[in-house]
């Protein structure tokens, strides 16, 4: 195991993000958020704004930066400022002042008046139910509402009049944002036609493409750099700084810095939507499931816009049940863009279906892990591939062993002042893998270097890179420079959906063995030391000859004069589809204490176990789940955007936006069941980036019904939620 190699860079201040690059010359963009939730702008009244000091530039919809809406093709056509003056969120950006300092913007975006042409804004989610509309196809293709019913059921409503026990409840889960640590921010820097443009992203070749195409630009023309981010969970594959700096830029021909104020990272980035979901599922006596079915809502944008997945992502695949049927209804607001965030679909999926589970259990009086194992899918309902490699009951096992859940009661335990309870919850998140493309480089001093343009938004990917380099060259670790975040490098895809690791590192296992039957050819081609020897062979970072004889490959490189050789891989999905079903697994487990008088919830132990393949970094997989399941937490206790009727957050900022502190969060236990699937990919790793958090919230709501018999159905759980009835 090696540490992190970037971790003393970040811990030390060197590691160099977006708004640290500081070049001569530049000068500085305020976005202006609009404070209406609908209308028109009619007028901006910019003349104080365009004469107070400092000011080069004051844009907006009467006087935009020329931009055009680039169309990609995970997100469709990405929405950019300041080319209407159609407003449809409180917080949409509709000005950019770029000035001097970043003192002078911000004082210039303060006196610039706009003034709207209101209309009335819906912005309530139990209001716009009644308006609710099929979500569009979800991402794979797939209906809004499917079913699989046995044969000769009728209606999923059959199925679940005929089960002899049935559980009808619905759920709600928060509007969230990912508040990341680094703003949403960018410097952007012309030279000769060309820019660079420094913002963390998650994929920097995408949004150097998105980019190009906004601002009219050949792509060879546009070059995006992100060797480190800090944080970005779904929320950064574009930046409206980004547009916004790199437009200015070139309008102004001076380089332009740009970020967004903690406050504004709220609206003008974009939200994990709202949702309501109703589970009705039915079982015999005995827990098997006869029925399930999960209906959702889910808060989007006037236009619509990305919809939460979460029956999509959990009821569909989750349990062997012979009928199963799922909706997904979109509820348009006038509220920020929704997209995806940590585990889309599957977090807040799983708070309503594993709650129901539970719920199921207590009806049934059973043990809510028996119950779970007795309905454990071979192969998602409707599916018959079966999945590569499934070890949730080792998961459960090896979890209730360890966190002593025989010790449960059914009805928690007191202890002083405290209601005390346990809970737990199914984890899944499926395995994907993304096109990636990495280019290994071995040089002349026997150092190599494995380049993709891919990001590390913290995930540890840059050590993963290394190490999967090092095992594939079978060198040391440390002889591996890992190089990432530059879209002028072979494109590594993005950093989302937990594909990262499968996905380079598939890629870097492709390109490792070119790379190696190269320096093989040159160690016995003409003039070489071992030429005319066929059957030289490769090891331990040695060309080895028949005749014993062995050279280093910097000793081959430097007998051939040369400085380095390098090999691109490309590695993507392929034929495995048609064979299996991939998933991660995991088994959350949470204990409660809820104080009796003040019914505050305090989490006091947790626990996951989690079945995601072969584990590259134990250190930076416990790091990564262990995230996860505290946004889990977070997710039932803390976070949430409380909108008011006029559409403003009322709690945008990081005081009223609650989120765990290390007071709120007990030590963390995390433990990995591993079963290399190299059915999936070569590298025998699944995703393990966002199935942390899938299940948490649940396993905690559980864990309170536990200690206090009240059945809270919507997070985060508020001390209200708790009082006595
Ligand atoms: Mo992540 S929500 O897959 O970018």
């Amino acid at each position: 195991m090696i540490g992190r190699l970037d971790a003393p860079l970040k811990v030390t201040g060197r590691a160099r993000y977006a708004l640290d690059n500081n070049v001569p010359g530049m000068v500085f963009g305020y976005v202006v958020l609009s404070t209406t939730a609908h209308g028109e702008i009619t007028d901006m009244d910019v003349a104080a704004a365009r004469s107070a000091p400092g000011v080069l530039a004051v844009y907006t919809p009467f006087a935009p930066l020329p931009l055009t809406a680039p169309v990609t093709a995970m997100l469709g056509p990405i929405w950019v400022p300041l080319q209407s003056t159609d407003v449809t969120y409180y917080g949409q950006p509709i000005g950019f002042v770029v000035a001097e300092t970043f003192e002078q913007a911000r004082d210039a975006a303060a006196l610039v008046r706009v003034t709207y042409d209101e209309r009335p804004a819906s912005t309530s989610m139990s209001d716009g139910l009644a308006t609710a509309v099929d979500a569009p196809p979800s991402l794979d293709g797939s209906p809004p509402a499917l079913s699989v019913l046995a044969p000769g059921v009728e209606s999923i409503e059959d199925a679940l009049a005929a089960s002899p026990v049935v559980v009808d409840a619905t759920y709600t889960t928060a509007t969230q944002n990912h508040a990341a640590m680094e703003p949403h921010s960018a410097m952007a820097v012309w030279e000769s036609g060309k820019v660079t443009v420094y913002t963390g992203n998650q994929g920097s070749d995408l949004v150097a493409s998105a980019l190009a195409d906004a601002l009219g630009e050949d792509h060879a023309a546009v070059r995006v750099v992100n060797p480190f981010v800090g944080g970005a969970f779904g929320g950064k594959a574009l930046s409206i700084p980004a547009f916004l700096a790199a437009a200015a830029a070139r309008e102004l021909d001076r380089p332009v810095k740009a970020a967004l104020t903690r406050e504004q990272v709220f609206t003008a980035t974009a939200t994990r939507p709202a949702t309501v979901q109703r589970m009705s599922i039915g079982a015999e006596k005995d827990g098997t499931l006869v029925a399930l079915r999960h209906d959702s809502w889910s808060s989007t944008p006037a236009g619509g816009g990305f919809v939460e997945p979460t029956s999509h992502g959990t009821s569909r695949e989750w349990y062997a049940t012979p009928n199963v049927a799922i909706s997904q209804k979109m509820v348009p607001l006038h509220v920020p863009p929704t997209t995806f965030m940590r585990a889309p679909g599957e977090a807040p999926g799983s708070f309503a279906l594993e709650s129901a589970i539970d719920e199921l259990a207590v009806t049934l009086d059973m043990d809510p892990i028996e119950l779970r194992q007795r309905n454990s899918s071979t192969a998602p309902p409707g599916r018959d591939l079966q999945w590569s490699s499934k070890h949730l009951d080792e998961c459960f096992r090896v979890g209730a062993a360890r966190f002593r859940w025989a010790e449960r009661t059914p009805r928690g335990r007191v202890d002083g002042d405290c209601l005390v309870g346990v809970g737990t919850a199914t984890a899944m998140f499926p395995a994907l893998r993304f096109p990636a493309s990495v280019r290994v480089t071995l040089h002349d001093d026997d150092t190599a270097e494995v380049a993709t343009s891919g990001a590390d938004p913290g995930t540890g990917l840059l050590t993963v890179l290394s190490l999967i380099g090092a095992e594939s060259l079978d060198i040391a670790p440390e002889r591996v420079t890992p190089r990432l975040g530059d879209s002028a490098l072979p494109p590594g895809g993005m950093s989302g959906g937990s594909t990262a690791t499968a996905s380079a590192g598939s890629a870097i296992m492709v390109a490792a063995p070119k790379v190696i039957d190269d320096l093989l050819a040159l160690a016995s081609g003409p003039g070489a030391p071992f030429e005319g020897d066929d059957d030289v062979t490769y090891a331990d970072g040695r060309v080895l000859a028949t005749d014993g004889r062995s050279l280093t490959f910097g000793e081959v490189l430097r007998a051939a004069g040369r400085d380095s050789i390098a090999a691109i891989g490309s590695s993507a999905a392929g034929e495995e589809l048609t064979k299996h079903s991939f998933s991660s697994f995991g088994a959350q487990f949470c204990e409660v204490r809820v104080h009796r008088w003040t019914r505050e919830v305090r989490v006091s132990r947790m626990l996951g176990v989690f079945d995601a393949g072969r584990i590259i970094n134990a250190q930076a997989a416990r790091s990564q789940i262990m995230g996860g399941m505290i946004w889990g937490v977070s997710a039932a206790l803390h976070e949430g955007l409380e909108i008011e009727e006029s559409g403003r957050f009322a709690n945008a900022d990081l005081a009223g936006y609650l989120l765990p502190v290390n007071a709120d969060i007990p030590e963390v236990d995390v433990e990995f069941v591993q079963y290399p699937d190299t059915l999936h990919n070569p590298v025998g790793a699944r995703g393990l980036g966002e199935i942390g958090v899938v299940g948490m919230a649940a396993a905690v709501a559980n864990a309170v019904h536990n200690a206090t018999g009240i059945r809270v159905r919507r997070i985060p759980i508020a001390i209200e939620d708790l009082l006595e009835q």
